[in-house]
Formats: structure tokens, sequence, C-alpha cells
């Protein structure tokens, strides 16, 4: 059975947080023992909607030091890279779509000696990262189409978790991670851990509820997935 030998690692998405009150619900995800904070960076073009930049990242790093996950939702990544390494990140991941040159762009993060992570759309097909996993320290699977939170899980992302963590194992990328980001919940979590993935992303779901109780609440699920009894 493909099961995911890596630790579950919650990381909230700020996107669904106040982005007047933001350092309070930094704090609420502290208390609920999130490891990583998902910064959701869009730019009206790309995707559909317009969040957060740099400056951003800058303002919250020195408040926490939970990881920052910096997830570039954006057109030619390679341009902003460096401002997003400057100001905090600690995780940089890239859309394969956004970008022509894959290496190039996978590189330039690791030259900045921040964690590198490719992102495929739901329907972007898998084979198109295959070549680029070496270059990657985790790879982020979508379940909803980029641009907004509050979607509904796309249920093809468990078998596309399952085949991509299967093709990793099986050419010496055990180490490299996958993430999973949209419409992740407590009710989903089991099976999203069990299909491979063991960073798991959610917006809605942390801040629908209160961070200190949903965020245990979403682990306690996905430990489940990684527990031998089906
Ligand atoms: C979607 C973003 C997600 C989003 C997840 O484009 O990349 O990180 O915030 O939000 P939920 O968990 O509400 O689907
Ligand atoms: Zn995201």
């Amino acid at each position: 059975m493909i099961m995911t030998q890596h630790p579950i690692q919650i990381a909230p998405s700020l996107l669904s947080a106040n982005f007047a009150r933001l350092e309070d619900d930094v704090r609420r995800c502290e208390a609920g023992g999130a490891e990583i904070l998902h910064v959701d960076v869009m730019d009206g073009h790309f995707v559909p909607n317009i969040t957060i930049g740099p400056l951003v990242v800058e303002a919250l790093r020195p408040v926490t030091k939970l990881v920052l996950d910096c997830h570039l939702m954006i057109s030619h990544p390679d341009r902003y890279i460096g401002a997003f390494a400057a100001a905090g990140a600690d995780w940089i991941s890239v859309h394969v779509e956004a970008t022509k040159h894959l290496h190039r762009t996978l590189s330039l993060v690791r030259e900045h000696g921040k964690r590198v992570g490719a992102v495929l759309n739901p329907i972007t097909p898998l084979s198109s990262v295959f070549d680029a996993a070496e270059y990657c320290d985790f790879i982020l699977l979508m379940s909803v189409n980029p641009g907004f939170g509050g979607q509904k899980f796309i249920t093809s992302f468990l078998r596309r978790a399952s085949e991509l963590r299967e093709f990793l194992d099986k050419n010496g990328l055990e180490r490299v991670e996958i993430e999973v980001d949209g419409g992740v919940v407590a009710d989903n979590a089991e099976a999203i851990v069990r299909a491979g993935a063991n960073i798991l992303v959610s917006g809605s779901g942390v801040f629908r509820g209160n961070p200190s109780e949903t965020i245990p609440a979403l682990r306690k699920a996905a430990q489940r997935g990684q527990s031998l009894s089906v």
C-alpha cells in the first residue's frame, strides 16, 4: 500500500484569516499547533484574484517562527522569487503552468536557500512534474482551481496523489513530500493522507471555527490516515 512516511504537517492558509488582525490569527494558528503558515500569493493574471505580496511576508516574519510557505500563483515567478526570499519566506512554490523554464525557476528558489516546490493545477498531467521532482523538496497538488478559498475538494486529487507518491517512491525520491491545497477539511483528511500527502493546507476549514480546535481536529483525522488499520 502507498502511504506517506513523512510526518503530518498542518498549514493554515492565511487567505481565510482576518487581514485586519493578521497577527492575532497567526497566534491562533500557533495555539492550535500548526507547523506552517501557508501564504497565497495571487497576481490577478495567473489567477483571477489579487492577494498578498512580499510586504506582507516581511511584516509576518518577525511575528512568528512558523514556516512561511509562499504559494506563488503568479505569472513570471522568476521576477519575484528574490523579493519573497528577502522578505523571509522559508518555502517557495511555483506553478508549472506559470513558467516556461521550470528547471531555471526551481533552481532560482534553491539558490536563495529556500525549500522549493512545484505546483500542479487539478488536471495538469502529473507527468509534467516527473522530471522536475528531483529538484524539488515538495510537490503541491491543487485539489481546487487556484484563486479562491472555500471551494469544494476535487476528488481526482486522491488518485493523483497515490500515483505521484508511487512514482516518487519507485524513483528514489522518497524524500520529496506531497502537499495538498484546496477544500481540505477534517472529513477528507484521512483519505488525503492515505493517498500519500502529508502537508495539509486548509483555509476555510481552519478559520471557519476556532483554529485552536480546528487544527487539532484536522491533525487527528490526518493521523488516522497513517495508521495501518483500515
Ligand atoms: C486557493 C489557495 C488555497 C486556499 C485554500 O487558490 O491556493 O491555499 O486558500 O482554501 P480552502 O482550504 O478554503 O479551500
Ligand atoms: Zn495555496
